[in-house]
């Protein structure tokens, strides 16, 4: 057990925070998408803290987040599609995966040994003035122990991992609340969606030119980006999805106008407004609450696949999946 400290968003404060990456210790990060738990991805018992904190499974590889594109390009490739994306979306909830330059300077147990690596530059400015002041890419995968629902606010992360990671840096909820759309771009220059998140593929698409992104879907056998895993982002209740009204026993998680089915007592609805931005922004934190009023069975309302949609769609069907 060591120490967790809860640091606020000033200047000293991330001095300290760096101080702390520096000398190899984690760090809780807010970004605009979740809280990241931040580590110097140059070091490999850094990187190694990280997957023993989370409890991940090693062959689960990270992202790199990033300070500026000079950062970027010092360790991987961009081919021309890449480039585009990151000038149109960076900084900002969008994660690329490209062809890792040889010889960068990034622990191997970051990429997982694949010859590909993770990366983005966020658009929170705590994040920034951290990555910037450690002068390092910094690994950060959700802050939440492996499994469990990611975090949107600090004091999440303190419930899951306090006593394990050095300190947690406070930067209030997070503006998007869903993680970063993950895009792989290969050497060829061709894209295709490996999780969708805070921004929505069809925007991808319109970038490359392409009227839709092609998704890989993980079949089970040749994981290529362990998020796709079955069961993550789970609350400890089931889940029903599509639920147009809750049964008996159930507690309802609404999303829009819903006429008293979510009850304006509990006020679990992702969105009253029918709001995807909004319902995108509140989903880890009402699974949250659901969780601490030990809910054990939850019906979800339905969410339309449209926009942000796909991604809530994406952490909805992974929560309410068969778990081991
Ligand atoms: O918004 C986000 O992306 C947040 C914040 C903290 O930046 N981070 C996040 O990290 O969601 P994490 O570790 O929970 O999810 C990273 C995903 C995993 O599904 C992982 O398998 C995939 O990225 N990934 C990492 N490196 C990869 C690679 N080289 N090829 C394919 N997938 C990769
Ligand atoms: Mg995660």
């Amino acid at each position: 057990m060591v120490q967790t400290r809860l640091l606020d968003a000033s200047d000293a404060a991330l001095d300290a925070a760096a101080a702390m990456l520096r000398a190899g210790q984690l760090v809780a990060m807010p970004t605009e998408t979740v809280y990241g738990l931040a580590g110097d991805a140059t070091d490999d018992h850094a990187v190694a803290a990280i997957y023993a904190a989370k409890g991940r499974p090693s062959f689960n590889p990270l992202i790199a987040h990033v300070v500026d594109l000079d950062m970027a390009r010092s360790l991987v490739e961009m081919p021309g599609p890449a480039g585009d994306l990151a000038a149109a979306f960076w900084p900002g909830p969008l994660t690329l995966v490209l062809p890792l330059k040889p010889g960068a300077r990034v622990s191997a147990l970051v990429t997982a040994g694949l010859p590909t690596l993770a990366i983005r530059i966020p658009a929170h400015p705590l994040a920034r003035g951290l990555i910037a002041r450690v002068g390092r890419p910094l690994a950060a995968p959700s802050a939440n122990p492996s499994g469990r629902i990611s975090p949107t606010e600090a004091q999440h992360v303190v419930d899951g991992l306090g006593g394990r990671i050095a300190a947690v840096l406070d930067g209030g909820p997070c503006r998007v609340g869903v993680e970063s759309t993950i895009v792989a771009v290969d050497a060829a220059g061709a894209a295709r969606l490996l999780r969708p998140g805070g921004i929505p593929a069809a925007q991808i698409a319109a970038c490359l030119g392409q009227d839709s992104l092609t998704q890989t879907e993980a079949d089970g056998s040749g994981i290529e980006s362990p998020g796709q895993m079955l069961s993550h982002y789970a609350p400890r209740g089931t889940l029903r999805l599509n639920a147009s009204a809750p049964r008996p026993g159930e507690t309802y998680l609404g999303f829009g106008p819903d006429s008293g089915r979510t009850s304006e007592e509990t006020g679990l609805n992702l969105s009253p407004a029918g709001d995807l931005t909004e319902a995108a922004a509140n989903l880890f934190r009402l699974m949250h609450v659901l969780d601490d009023r030990g809910a054990d069975s939850i019906a979800v309302a339905p969410i339309p696949e449209t926009g942000l949609g796909q991604a809530i769609n994406d952490r909805l069907r992974r929560a309410a999946a068969p778990r081991d």
